[in-house]
């Protein structure tokens, strides 16, 4: 036995937990501690919110609130959205606990006394607009590598490649889109050229990673390791304890990696053991696993661990695990612009039981994966249900229905008892070995071939025939497909916890009533069970119902306004749907300006039937707020939303079902109803009042309208 250290990156607190996350780092992690914990490790499990960093000031400056509530609301969220799924960490930390800052403060003032630092003058954007720096991230341009559009300051989000400001070609402010000037500041950077050749010797011992992962580190090193500016002109974030950088912020990467620190010192205090975050930071037996996604590779695999080493005398990564992307109907997860589900939108529709196994059997590890929901239904009813739940009730209920007690001391295994206690051996070995390599996905198929075997196990021993012609027989039989399904079932806990502790009531596991889920289950020495008539443990998975979105909504974005040659009310406008320009004829002149609009993202009917309105074509229909006295267009918020992106009602995208006439629109009653303290879009769909939403947002009017609304 033996402490362990589990480290999973801190999510930026500025916007939902999506399934993308959860695949990412989050599930695996939990799913590996599980693990760790029914074989007797002491395990810290270390994650919170990473609060600070221009994600989370982009989020407050757009809804005009501060970055602390932002990051207060989204803390919360993640913490209830995690424990929802059963995703338990010891301490969900945040980087702006107290303890945080002194921990940070220690380790500068450490690089300080050590020549670690070196203050240099850099240039850094500065938008004459906003009339101050601007954080990297606030730039956007194309990126020089691979030339994604709307790549940011600090990294490509399409190649990977971390960036400069000045790099990008075409940099604009995202606030104002006001080109930056380039400014001259003082920096404080790390020293992190003095590690190279340590960096390298390190990784020496680490064959045994993904090979992406230490190919990655292994070629960023060999292209040279530079300082890096570990201070930012801002406002938001942890406080630089030097002389002249009252005014200065800590960069964000540079802080939050140690939230993995004070996060273990806030756990230890809350356990009132001050110093036990130390016997995982200093013993040199407890092994460090850090769990992130692919995009956090570099921070955890070269700059922490030069952090560690500049520091002195604390553990380094023993290993660093990186999980692909999982993709939604095979687009990139993306909550701003409305892609794949939240945890809470999925929770809506599934199981944590059910969410956790399908994400389970689709890890991204080696390569990119694909979430759909017709996968996901088929994977929980076919695997899940059908073979494991069927298997558990079909032998519990035969026990109960005949009044049979199973006991150990009447059975006598024979031929075939022996092979299957040896199947199962092995494919326990291998499950036990591919967890301790994180292998989530492999240890789940060993899983699934011991739910096969033992079907078939009970399917040859026919003991519906034994009850009646040979009753020892009968109990033998019974006794080690009990024993085939309290492997399972203890096999399954880690990914399915919560069904796995019914079940394990179920098939009444002695062992499971009076230890709980240790490695002891997965033995056969001393089981005993007395199963209970039950329910069948699972319900089937119903998630694909007819889709009655027949709108296809999208955002737009009004690029030219032209009166219409003969109607005095109309403008002829042309408007950018992303992937095609269309043309659409709107009655707005009585309350726009024409260049009111110019620049203005919208909502957008695009699969109406073309009409010609006056000798002037239409492709499509705006929507817009009426009251009977003001009248505004539905804007949608959010700076991340582009022209083109979808807009939902409620879980509905579009349906796919082709183009439609105006009078089909109008059996939608769109307008505008209250919700909480906003006036939001709403659409009648099926008998049921859905919000209109763009990037998971309701869509709200930019002028003031009241309730009940039309929107046309
Ligand atoms: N907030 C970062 C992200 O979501 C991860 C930070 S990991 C930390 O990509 F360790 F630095 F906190
Ligand atoms: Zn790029």
């Amino acid at each position: 036995m033996s402490k362990i250290l589990v480290n999973v990156a801190l999510p930026y607190a500025n916007g939902p937990i999506h399934l993308g996350h959860v695949a990412g780092a989050y599930l695996n992690s939990d799913i590996f501690v599980r693990f760790l914990r029914m074989h007797g490790h002491e395990v810290m499990f270390v994650s919170g919110s990473d609060e600070h960093g221009t994600p989370a000031t982009l989020a407050a400056d757009r809804l005009h609130i501060s970055p602390k509530e932002i990051a207060d609301r989204y803390h919360r969220e993640h913490l209830e959205s995690f424990t929802k799924l059963d995703i338990i960490f010891d301490i969900y930390t945040r980087t702006t606990y107290p303890e945080h800052r002194e921990t940070v403060a220690e380790f500068v003032l450490d690089f300080q006394k050590k020549g670690l630092l070196s203050e240099h003058t850099m240039v850094s954007p500065f938008c004459p607009t906003d009339n101050r720096f601007m954080p990297d991230r606030y730039i956007e341009g194309k990126c020089p590598n691979c030339g994604f559009e709307e790549a940011r300051g600090d990294q490509c989000d399409n190649c990977g490649k971390l960036l400069d400001p000045q790099e990008l070609i075409q940099p604009r402010c995202v606030l104002d889109g006001t080109t930056p000037e380039f400014r001259e500041t003082k920096h404080m950077f790390f020293r992190l050229d003095l590690f190279q050749d340590r960096l390298i010797e390190w990784l020496e011992g680490k064959d045994f990673w993904r090979h992406s992962v230490l190919a990655f580190t292994r070629n960023f090193i060999k292209a040279g390791l530079r300082e890096r500016p570990i201070t930012r002109d801002i406002e938001w974030g942890v406080p630089v304890p030097l002389k002249g950088y009252e005014h200065k912020r800590i960069y964000v990467w540079f802080e939050a990696l140690l939230g993995y620190i004070s996060g273990a010192r806030v756990l230890s205090e809350r356990m009132g053991k001050k110093d036990y975050w130390k016997e995982f930071y200093f013993d040199r037996d407890v092994k460090m696993y850090h769990f992130m996604g692919k995009d956090n590779i570099i921070f955890h695999t070269i700059i922490w661990p030069a952090m560690l080493m500049g520091r002195g005398g604390y553990n380094l990564p023993y290993i660093v695990i990186a999980n692909e992307f999982l993709t939604f109907n095979g687009k990139q997860f993306s909550k701003s612009r409305g892609i794949g589900y939240s945890v809470d939108d999925i929770l809506k529709l599934a199981s944590k039981d059910y969410v956790r196994y399908y994400m389970s059997s689709i890890m991204p590890e080696s390569s990119d994966t694909d979430f759909n929901l017709d996968d996901f239904q088929s994977r929980v009813n076919g695997e899940l249900i059908d073979k494991f739940g069927n298997y558990i009730h079909r032998l519990t209920s035969f026990i109960a229905n005949n009044n049979l007690k199973i006991s150990s001391s009447q059975t006598k295994p024979d031929e075939t008892d022996r092979e299957a206690l040896e199947f199962a051996r092995e494919r326990i070995n291998n499950y036990n070995s591919l967890l301790e390599r994180v292998e989530i996905k492999k240890a789940l198929g060993e899983w699934l071939e011991l739910v096969k075997y033992a079907n078939s196990y009970f399917n040859n021993a026919q003991p519906w025939r034994l009850v009646k012609s040979d009753i020892d027989q009968c109990v033998s039989k019974l006794y080690h497909s009990l024993l085939l399904a309290q492997y399972c079932t203890g096999m399954l806990y880690p990914f399915v916890p919560d069904a796995s502790a019914r079940i394990m009531e179920t098939i009444g596991s002695g062992k499971y009533r009076t230890h709980g889920f240790t490695s002891d289950l997965l033995s056969q020495e001393g089981s005993e069970f007395s199963p209970v008539k039950g329910e069948p443990p699972f319900e089937k998975l119903s998630l694909i119902k007819e889709n009655p979105n027949f709108a296809d909504l999208r955002i737009g974005e009004i690029l030219e306004a032209r009166e219409h040659p003969n109607a005095d009310k109309l403008y002829v406008l042309k408007v950018n749907l992303g992937s095609s320009e269309i043309q659409l004829v709107a009655g707005l002149r009585k309350h726009y300006m024409a260049d009111e609009l110019v620049g203005r993202k919208i909502v957008v009917i695009a699969n109406l039937k073309p009409t010609k309105l006056r000798g002037e074509i239409s492709q499509g229909m705006l929507l817009a707020a009426d009251d009977g006295e003001t009248v505004s267009l539905l804007s949608p918020l959010g700076e991340n939303l582009k022209a083109g992106d979808p807009v939902r009602m409620g879980q509905y995208g579009f349906n796919n079902s082709g183009k439609i006439e105006l009078e089909k629109l109008k059996t939608l009653e769109l307008r505008m109803e209250t919700a909480g303290d906003k006036v939001v879009a709403t659409a009648l769909l099926d008998g049921k009042r859905e919000e209109i939403l763009a990037g998971g947002s309701p869509v709200t009017s930019h002028r003031p309208v009241k309730e009940g609304a039309e929107i046309h």
